[in-house]
């Protein structure tokens, strides 16, 4: 079967890199792509987002199966494009995407099925958000309704910061139409994970669990970002704590999409706070996360070929999802300056070194070749990723590889799965 994936991420490097292993794939297309995914298959110039040019070429080429890897094109509806073109695809209509791309849409299911989450309110005018606001005097967390890449989540002690935050957001529009809207939440406290299940329509199976590391500085300092590194699995997920996240939150959202008519498909994913109450849901993400999908599917033995397709045909539970026990870490190497300003462009060496090593993976997202070289093309530049015998081994497998890469202004944390190191020798 020919495949168009769609998307240029770290994401996209890891899922091109598994689907390549299927005995079921012929031919894979990816678009836009990176240098890494070039390896995997072809890259085609049609941004992520040119839904029409993608059918185009996915019918010329005899693509069986679509899998769409970012948010925007599922949001703007590129499943629904290639169902009604005959094309499987992979991901959620644009209407369930909405979990993701509104984040008072899905504030409001939770509330309609009594998922545990933030207790928050949404508003429409940047003068009642204030007044609100000014009301409150402990921490606040403003958050831009609509899609703004990770990085539309403050996170802020002081009341008055969070006016400064939501005038920017709604009043300046620094993530344009996204802050049309604004949640304003409590701060809940514990430690994060993040839980993605592939989902049919009606069966839901939960990947392995996995911790990201959003904030740009060790010790979680600084702004977000999209990830700055993440880990699988996240030891502070027990097993009953998966039951009780399936059981209170992902069985009751993929029933609530059905009441609603849209029934949910792809990958669901739930950022959760495990608070001292238990697990509460901060966001939802309707797709494979990034950079959580390079240690995870690292980690994943059965072909994500059968799987992806097993979830379009509503026939997941002919399948069976194997892990490798081992854990893995994945480190991201960023541009200097990100998630500010930074520069493009920069050669990047070692990477075969690094990737030469056993168990090791680096995943390309900001990349680019030019007259023959590798060079950085994003914020977010290489998701170098290691399976070791335990948590500690892993991580220091991927700083070893991490060590072999350099490129002008390179930064990446230092302390990627501490929490879990931390937690195995409590
Ligand atoms: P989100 O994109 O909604 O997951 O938010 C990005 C990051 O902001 C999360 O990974 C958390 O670190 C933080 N965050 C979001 N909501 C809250 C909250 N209610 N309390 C504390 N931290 C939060
Ligand atoms: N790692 C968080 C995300 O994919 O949005």
């Amino acid at each position: 079967m020919n495949v168009l994936l769609i998307g240029s991420g770290g994401r996209e490097h890891a899922i091109a890199w598994k689907l390549r292993q299927s005995k079921e794939l012929d031919r894979l297309f990816i678009a836009p792509g990176n240098a890494g995914t070039a390896a995997c298959g072809q890259n085609v110039d049609i941004g992520d987002s040119d839904i029409e040019k993608l059918l185009e070429f996915a019918k010329e080429n005899r693509v069986g199966l679509a899998i769409v890897g970012p948010e925007d094109p599922l949001a703007a509806g590129a499943v629904d494009a290639f169902e009604k073109a005959g094309i499987k695809a992979f991901g959620p209509c644009g209407a369930a995407a909405q979990l993701e791309a509104d984040k008072g849409f899905a504030k409001q299911l939770m509330r309609s099925c009594a998922v545990s989450t933030a207790e928050g309110r949404v508003f429409e005018h940047f003068a009642d958000a204030k007044a609100f606001i000014a009301s409150r005097d402990e921490a606040v967390v403003i958050k831009a309704a609509g899609l703004a890449k990770g990085k539309g989540v403050y996170v802020c002690d002081d009341p008055a910061e969070g006016i400064n935050i939501a005038e920017q957001i709604m009043c300046d529009r620094i993530f344009g139409e996204a802050g049309a809207k604004l949640i304003v939440e409590d701060k809940l406290l514990g430690e994060e994970a993040s839980i993605l299940a592939f989902v049919d329509g009606h069966n839901i199976y939960m990947m392995e669990s996995a911790q990201d590391h959003k904030p740009i500085g060790d010790g979680d300092t600084g702004p977000n970002t999209g990830g700055m590194g993440a880990y699988s699995p996240a030891p502070v997920v027990t097993d009953k704590l998966m039951s009780q996240i399936s059981r209170e939150i992902l069985v009751p959202v993929v029933d609530a999409m059905n009441r609603l008519g849209t029934p949910y498909k792809g990958v669901l994913y739930a950022g959760l706070m495990m608070t001292s109450g238990g697990p509460r849901v901060l966001e939802f993400n309707v797709r494979f996360g990034d950079p959580e999908t390079q240690p995870i599917l690292m980690r994943l033995k059965s072909d994500l070929l059968e799987v992806c397709l097993a979830v379009c045909e509503g026939k997941l539970d002919g399948v069976t999802l194997r892990w490798d026990p081992r854990p893995a870490v994945c480190v991201v190497m960023a541009s200097g300056g990100y998630p500010g300003d930074y520069e493009k462009g920069k050669v990047i060496t070692g990477l075969e070194a690094a990737g030469a090593m056993e168990d090791v993976m680096v995943f390309h997202a900001g990349t680019a070749t030019r007259d023959g070289q590798v060079v950085s093309n994003g914020g977010r530049v290489l998701g170098v990723t290691a399976v070791g015998t335990d948590i500690a081994a892993a991580k220091a497998r991927a700083y070893e590889a991490v060590g072999k890469i350099a490129f002008e202004g390179a930064y990446w944390r230092t302390d990627i799965a501490d929490k879990a190191i931390g937690r195995k020798r409590r």
